[in-house]
C-alpha cells in the first residue's frame, strides 16, 4: 500500500460545506481584498494564540518582511537566527538589506540552542563605539529570531533571558507552530508567536492550518508595531494614495481568510490526531525492534500537561544512512522528505557571508541525517503500520 507524505483531500471533505458556504457569501459580496473575512480571521487568530494584534498577509514570508520593515530593520543591521530552517527565515533578513547571523541548533529539538546564542552574543558580537551590540562585520544587532521548527517550541525562557540581557526584541518564526504551547517558567502557558515581541505564521497549504494557496499572519504585542505592520502590508499607505513609508502589497486575500475561518475550529483536533499518529509510530517502532536504531522526535514538554506541547507539523526522525533509507522508502511508495538538505549558511546565495562547512556542525548533521515521514491527521493506523514496516525493511537492507 502506497502512503503519501501528505493528502489534503480527506481534510477538505470535512470542511467542504462550510468552505463553500463562506465562499458563496464572499462571491455574492464581490469584495476580494481585505474586508470582513480578513478582520474576522485576525480576531480569531488573536483569540487562538493569545496575542494582542494580528495582521493578515499574503504569506509567511511577507509577514516576516512586513515585520522587519515595520521595525525599521535594514542596511547596517543584523538579525540572529539559525541555519537549519526554511530559506525565508534568513532570506527575508537579507532582502531588507540586513545581515543574517547564524547560531547552531540543539541536536535534540533542532531549535536554536540557547548556549550557542549566549556565545554569539558574548563572544562573536561585541560592543560598538556607541555601546550598541555589533557583529564581526560591524552591523548592529537588532533582533533575535528563533524558529519553532517542525511544530515543537524553542526554549523561550532561556532565549528570553538573553534577549532581556542585551535589550533585543524577539521575532518568533512560528510559521510551522500555530497553536504550540510553551510551559513558561512563570507557570503560565504561552503560545508560539505570542511569547516574543512579534511573530508570524504561514498558512501554506501543507501547514497544520493551510489555506488554498499562499497566506500568512503577523502577530505582535504592541499596538504601535501592529499599526506599522498594517501600513507596510499596503504600500506604506495611511490615507488613500498618501504613502508614509515604502511598503509592499502584502495583503491577505479575503478568499483565503474565509477558507481559514472554516478550518480554524478543527485545528486542535487535527493537532491531536497528529500527536496520536506520532504515538502510534513510537509503538510500531518498538514492536518492530527498530526504536533504538533511529532517533525519534523529542518531546521536551510532554510532561508539562499541556496538550499542544508539540503539534507535529512534521514528523522528523534521524536515521542511519538517510539517503539510502529515503530511496528504499520512495521505491516502496512511502512518501518521505528531507527538511532541509542544505543548511542556510552553506547556500550559494549566502556565500558572501563567508561561512564554510564545519561552522554549524549540528545544523549540518541534521541536514545529513533527518527524514520526515507522513504525519497528517487522517492517516489510518494501517497506513502508519505500513510506513513503519517499510522503514524496518529499509534499515535492514
Ligand atoms: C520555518 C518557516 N519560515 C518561514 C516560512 C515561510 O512561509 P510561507 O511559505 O508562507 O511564505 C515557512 C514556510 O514554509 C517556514 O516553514
Amino acid at each position: 500500500m502506497a502512503v503519501p507524505l501528505l493528502d489534503l483531500r480527506p481534510q477538505y471533505a470535512r470542511v467542504e460545506a462550510d468552505v463553500r458556504r463562506r465562499l458563496d457569501a464572499l462571491f455574492e459580496s464581490q469584495q476580494f481584498i481585505l474586508g470582513p473575512p480578513v478582520a474576522e480571521l485576525e480576531q480569531a487568530i488573536c483569540d487562538y494564540v493569545g496575542c494582542g494584534h494580528a495582521v493578515g498577509v499574503s504569506s509567511g514570508t511577507d509577514a516576516l518582511l512586513a515585520i522587519l520593515m515595520a521595525m525599521d530593520i535594514g542596511r547596517g543591521d543584523a538579525v540572529i537566527t539559525t541555519p537549519y530552517t526554511f530559506f525565508a527565515t534568513a532570506g527575508c533578513v537579507h532582502r531588507v538589506g540586513a545581515e543574517p547571523v547564524f547560531v547552531d541548533i540543539d541536536p535534540e529539538t533542532y531549535n536554536m540552542n540557547p548556549a550557542r546564542l549566549e556565545e554569539c552574543l558574548h563572544k562573536v558580537c561585541h560592543s560598538g563605539p556607541d555601546g550598541r551590540l555589533v557583529t564581526a562585520a560591524g552591523n548592529r544587532v537588532r533582533a533575535i529570531m528563533p524558529v519553532h521548527l517542525f511544530g515543537g517550541i524553542c526554549d523561550m525562557d532561556r532565549l528570553g533571558d538573553l534577549a532581556a540581557e542585551f535589550d533585543l526584541p524577539i521575532i518568533e518564526d512560528a510559521a510551522q507552530a500555530i497553536g504550540t504551547d510553551y510551559p513558561s517558567r512563570s507557570g503560565r502557558s504561552q503560545r508560539a508567536g505570542a511569547i516574543g515581541d512579534a511573530g508570524y505564521f504561514s498558512f501554506f497549504p501543507s501547514k497544520n492550518l493551510g489555506a488554498f494557496g499562499d497566506a500568512g499572519m503577523a502577530v505582535c504585542r504592541d499596538g504601535e508595531l501592529a499599526a506599522k505592520i498594517r501600513l507596510m502590508r499596503n504600500h506604506g499607505m495611511g490615507t488613500q494614495y498618501h504613502h508614509e513609508k515604502v511598503g509592499g502589497n502584502f495583503r491577505l486575500d479575503a478568499m483565503q481568510a474565509a477558507i481559514l475561518l472554516a478550518k480554524l475550529p478543527h485545528l486542535d483536533a487535527w493537532h491531536e490526531a497528529r500527536r496520536r499518529n506520532a504515538a502510534l509510530y513510537r509503538e510500531e517502532f518498538v514492536r518492530l525492534g527498530i526504536d533504538a536504531r533511529i532517533t525519534l522526535p523529542s518531546e521536551p514538554h510532554a510532561a508539562s500537561g499541556l496538550k499542544n506541547h508539540h503539534i507535529y507539523h512534521q514528523y522528523v526522525l534521524r536515521v542511519p544512512q538517510r539517503d539510502r533509507v529515503r530511496e528504499s522508502l520512495t521505491a516502496a511508495g512511502i512518501g518521505c522528505a528531507v527538511y532541509y538538505p542544505v543548511p542556510l549558511h552553506l547556500q550559494e546565495c549566502f556565500a558572501s557571508l563567508g561561512h564554510r562547512e564545519g561552522n554549524f556542525p549540528e545544523a549540518e548533521k541534521a541536514s545529513r541525517e533527518t527524514l520526515a515521514l507522513p504525519i497528517y491527521p487522517e492517516l489510518t493506523p494501517e497506513q502508519i503500520r505500513e510506513v513503519a514496516e517499510a522503514l524496518a525493511r529499509a534499515l535492514e537492507a
